[in-house]
């Protein structure tokens, strides 16, 4: 397909080029234009054949669906069966703007532009270029951004030419946006709106209009047992660099830069190409490898801005690693962590001062049914902090599928017994994404459990398979079905891994 690519001055929008852009979208074609969070890749919403085209260009799975995107604010009443007050005064005060909102929708709205759902996601934009598209074309636009589906969603036109030249009819280069991450996503559905995605409306600012704000307690329990996440878009592999990027997290900018060095000098001295993501503030701090500031600490907004142009320029300079600062202290620090943690698939190395180690910390072991392994480790782990008379650290245990509440398994009973441990009246507990929060590391027995538990939750930031962050190789795998000894022997193992997790979490390697 031939890609047309037309420059607009979004201060002086050339009326011949949106009337051409307007024809392709109502002759059902595919538009890229720049909206105020990211680049959009537009269709005609109302026409399932159109929205087609949308999954095929980009890549996507189809079961993901697209916002749709209006210029008047009445046309939400087209779109969605029923507004209610608090979505009005939603409307009222964030419209045209970076927040989208899922409402029931009318019938006439393809269940091909919805993933087959019966909400709809709608958008008024506040991008003048997007405004005048969308009105020309007298359609309404879905638009999912305008990226190859995995890649980080674009700021820039070149990033739209870079993925979907090729692909798409025309693609209006109307410079760099200006918020840089995708919209807040907001099911306005029930009682108590809930944040599906967090974007540049933040929590906040939603409160301040209409009170109590829940943030996405759907993502959790099983996929595979048939739930569903509400946004389905965040169940998949999100904005990934082609380098692997790894995100260094401490309090002391001094003690991370240092860490992120001595790294980076690992990796060059092995002939790897090695990009770091710093800040205005700290950029002078790091010694090597390729440095490129995201913005300023000052201002997360500027933060935003660049994150996803920063990943797609370590792409173009082919950096194999890439070692990033975390910035989730400022007014946007949630939204942006959650790109980065998903862009890092999850890894993250934390930089602790010597008298912080032990801060903050809330031990979560997860196994998949927290009978055995996970519940074992727990309480080895209680009562070597007891021993140990440390107070700061909070240790509990979760199962990944707890379909009722068990007791302890009957063989890790007597073992536990055995080894002097008292047993309480333990039940299973499922982990649930409240029992996620800031200070919290998981411990994982194995590999396909951290990657379902990275999957399934939101903002997950510090987990690590045991043995992983023991420094070890291997798994520690479900003794069920075996002997007594089998248990013994994996109560052993745990209570060797326990101690190494000590050692670690005080600052020892
Ligand atoms: O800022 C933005 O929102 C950009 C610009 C182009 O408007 N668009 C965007 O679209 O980010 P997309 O398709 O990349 O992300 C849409 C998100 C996905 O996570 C999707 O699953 C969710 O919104 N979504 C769409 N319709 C939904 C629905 N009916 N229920 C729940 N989530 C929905
Ligand atoms: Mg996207």
């Amino acid at each position: 397909m031939y890609t047309k690519t037309m420059k607009v001055d979004p201060e002086k929008i050339d009326k011949i080029i949106i009337d051409s852009a307007a024809k392709i979208i109502k002759r059902g074609g595919l538009v890229a234009f720049p909206t105020e969070t990211v680049y959009g890749l537009g269709a005609d919403g109302m026409q399932k054949e159109a929205a087609a085209k949308i999954y095929e260009a980009k890549g996507r799975p189809s079961d993901n669906p697209l916002i749709i995107h209006i210029a008047k604010e009445e046309d939400v009443f087209h779109l969605a069966k029923e507004v209610s007050p608090t979505a009005l005064k939603l409307i009222d005060v964030f419209w045209p703007g970076p927040l989208t909102l899922i409402f029931e929708k009318q019938k006439d709205v393809p269940n091909e532009t919805t993933g087959g759902l019966s909400t709809v996601a709608v958008r008024c934009p506040s991008h003048p270029i997007a405004r005048k598209l969308i009105k020309a074309s007298g359609k309404f636009i879905a638009a999912p951004s305008a990226n190859l589906s995995g890649k980080p969603s674009p700021t820039m036109a070149e990033h739209v030419i870079a993925d979907l030249k090729g692909r798409v009819d025309m693609i209006i280069d109307g410079g760099s946006v200006s918020i840089g991450i995708e919209s807040t996503v907001l099911d306005v559905t029930g009682e108590i709106p809930v944040i599906l995605r967090p974007g540049f409306i933040t929590k906040e600012m939603i409160e301040d209009v209409v009170g109590e704000v829940k943030i996405d307690p759907a993502i959790q329990g099983d996929l595979s047992l048939g739930m569903q996440p509400k946004a389905p878009g965040m169940k998949y592999r999100h904005y990934a660099p082609q380098g692997e990027l790894t995100i260094v997290e401490g309090k002391d900018i001094e003690l991370v830069a240092e860490e992120i060095n001595s790294i980076a000098e690992v990796m060059l001295s092995q002939g790897k190409k090695v990009g770091i993501i710093a800040t205005d503030e700290s950029a002078n701090l790091y010694r090597n490898g390729r440095v490129l500031s995201i913005g300023s600490r000052e201002d997360d907004t500027t933060v935003a801005a660049n994150l996803f142009r920063v990943l797609r320029e370590f792409d173009s300079l082919g950096m194999e690693f890439i070692y990033s600062e975390s910035f989730e202290d400022g007014k946007l620090g949630y939204a942006i962590m959650n790109r980065l943690l998903k862009a890092a698939g999850h890894r993250l190395i934390e930089v602790k001062g010597k008298d912080e180690v032990l801060e903050k910390n809330k031990i979560i072991f997860v196994c998949t049914t927290n009978s055995t392994r996970s519940y074992m480790a727990h309480i080895a782990m209680a009562q070597l902090l007891n021993n140990q008379n440390i107070e700061d650290v909070q240790v509990t245990s979760r199962g990944l599928i707890v379909l009722f509440e068990e007791p302890v398994n009957p063989k890790a009973q007597i073992c536990l017994e055995a080894h002097g441990y008292e047993v309480k009246d333990h039940v299973t507990i499922q982990l649930t994404q409240e029992d996620i929060d800031a200070g919290c590391m998981i411990l994982t027995m194995t590999e396909a459990e951290k990657n379902k538990v990275i999957e399934e939750y939101e903002n997950v930031k510090r987990i690590y398979t045991i043995k992983e962050y023991a420094n070890e190789q291997g798994e520690v795998l479900d003794p069920y079905g075996k002997e007594v000894v089998d248990y013994e022997y994996c109560l052993r193992e745990l209570e060797r891994l326990v101690e190494k997790t000590m050692i670690r979490l005080k600052g020892g390697k």
